[in-house]
This record gives structure tokens, C-alpha cells and sequence, in this order.
């Protein structure tokens, strides 16, 4: 596994003339515009990486960008790939290792995901202050102790500093933030109304279906992560969930996200 990680970050350091990332940034589902602002030095569709999955969901562009935003050297994927979607832990995790591999030292992460805290409203951003991960652990098996350790912490996973940061731009910008924990359970069904008022009592503030795995495995390797949430829907309400909706409102909330990740990427 370490073997094939190192050699398609180094296959993708021949394509790219050996360009090195400071920060890695993940778009979720209708999130994927804010790719093409990217000045980009080069664009690697997943389908002609080695080692890649292709993402199957509409919404998801697939492909990873490579170039300069607010003058920092980035890496963007336009799209990621979901346990739903039938990969492994390891398939799924797997971009952000070689990502790491590139040399990132920041992750930022966005997702579309449902409130369960009845203060939320569709087209709200909530800065992931925590999570609780009803999927499988992407770290079971043997350790990369390349990577990391056996058993990482996961106090302080996204970062507070990174959080503090969020907080003033967004006043700079009058950017209305939410704050909240993340809830990532396997999809695809949305939840039930009994299932969204069961991630409210165990603490949860947005359901999705993604981020979560990235995290643990950035948190492995002791990157500093920084995610989003924008507010799709919200579960608690008679609403039904719909994808495109949520592609919808994503795109809608993804304006000010990318605001937000642009001055804090500037800052850094
Ligand atoms: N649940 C899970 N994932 C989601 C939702 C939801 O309500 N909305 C967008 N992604």
C-alpha cells in the first residue's frame, strides 16, 4: 500500500515537473466550480492517475488540479470518492495520502451535508469543529507506521487555530458562520427522521456522508485540517432529501466557502 502511494505521487510529480503543494483542498458535492478559479498549472483526470478510483457520482467532476491560489501553491480535488460508492477505506483515503506524499501541510475539506441543529438553515456554512464517525475506521488493518502511529489522537482534529482564522475573516468578510459537529454515516439513504433525531442526541449538529474518513487519515499523519460543511437541507424538517437540491444549494453556498478558503489559504 505505502509502496503504491509513493509511486503515484511520484508519478504525478513526472506530469507536473515535481510541483509541490502547500495545501490540499477537498470539493464536495456541488462545490467542484470553485476548482476552475484555480489558476491551474496542470489538470490530472483520476482516470489517468495509477492507483486512482473513478468517482461515479454526478456532481463530481474527477479530476485533481494543480496551481497557484492567492499566490500558495495548491492541490484541488474536484471530487472525491465515497464508501457508498463501493470502495474500500483505502480507495477512499487514498488521494489524501498521496497528498500528502506531495508535500501538503494544511487539508481543507467541504462537503454538502443536512443540519440536524434546528438554528441551521439551507445555504448555511458550519466550520466542523468536531465529528462522529459511524463508518469504518480507514486506519483498521496494519499501521503505515510510515505514516503514523498506531493509534492517533484525535483531539483538536480540525484545527483550532485554523478555526480562530475562519472566525475573524468571516467577520472581515460578513461571512454568517455556523459551528457545529459533523455526523459521517455510510449513505446512501438519507437518514430517517428517527436516524436524524438519533445523530442530534449523540451530539451531532450536519449529517453527511463523507469527510470523515479524509480526516482520520490526515489526523495519521499529523496534517492540520480545516472543513466546512454547507447546509443542504435539513433533516429535521418534513422536507425530503433530494440530490439536487443539494448539488443546488451547494453551488449557491459554494460563492461564499471559497471566499472563506481563499483568505484563510492566503494567511497561511
Ligand atoms: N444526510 C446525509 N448526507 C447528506 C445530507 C443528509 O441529510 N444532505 C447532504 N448530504
Amino acid at each position: 500500500m505505502f509502496e503504491e502511494i509513493k509511486k503515484t505521487a511520484a508519478w504525478i510529480g513526472e506530469q507536473t515537473s515535481g510541483f509541490r503543494p502547500e495545501v490540499g483542498i477537498i470539493l464536495g458535492t456541488g462545490l467542484g466550480e470553485f476548482g476552475d478559479k484555480i489558476e491551474a498549472d496542470y489538470v490530472l483526470d483520476y482516470k489517468a492517475i495509477p492507483g486512482f478510483p473513478v468517482s461515479t457520482v454526478e456532481g463530481h467532476k474527477g479530476r485533481m488540479i494543480l496551481g497557484r491560489l492567492e499566490g500558495r501553491r495548491v492541490v484541488a480535488m474536484q471530487g472525491r470518492f465515497h464508501f457508498y460508492e463501493g470502495y474500500t477505506m483505502q480507495q477512499v483515503t487514498f488521494p489524501v495520502r498521496v497528498m500528502q506524499q506531495l508535500g501538503i501541510g494544511y487539508l481543507f475539506v467541504s462537503n454538502a451535508s443536512g443540519g440536524i441543529n434546528t438554528s441551521f438553515r439551507v445555504g448555511d456554512l458550519m466550520v466542523i469543529t468536531d465529528h462522529i464517525n459511524l463508518m469504518p475506521n480507514p486506519l483498521i488493518g496494519p499501521n503505515m507506521a510510515e505514516l503514523g502511529p498506531r493509534f492517533p489522537d484525535m483531539h483538536n482534529c480540525y484545527d483550532k487555530d485554523l478555526i480562530a482564522r475562519a472566525t475573524a475573516i468571516a467577520e472581515e468578510e460578513n461571512i454568517k458562520l455556523q459551528y457545529g459537529v459533523y455526523v459521517g454515516g455510510t449513505g446512501p439513504t438519507f437518514e430517517t427522521q428517527a436516524e436524524y433525531r438519533y445523530f442530534k442526541a449523540i451530539g451531532g449538529d450536519a449529517a453527511g456522508m463523507s469527510t470523515v474518513p479524509e480526516v482520520i487519515v490526515a489526523r495519521h499523519m499529523s496534517i492540520p485540517v480545516f472543513g466546512v460543511s454547507v447546509i443542504t437541507n435539513c433533516g429535521l424538517s418534513d422536507e425530503v432529501g433530494d440530490h439536487e437540491d443539494v448539488q443546488r444549494q451547494g453551488k449557491k453556498a459554494g460563492v461564499r466557502m471559497e471566499q472563506l478558503f481563499r483568505r484563510m489559504i492566503q494567511q497561511l
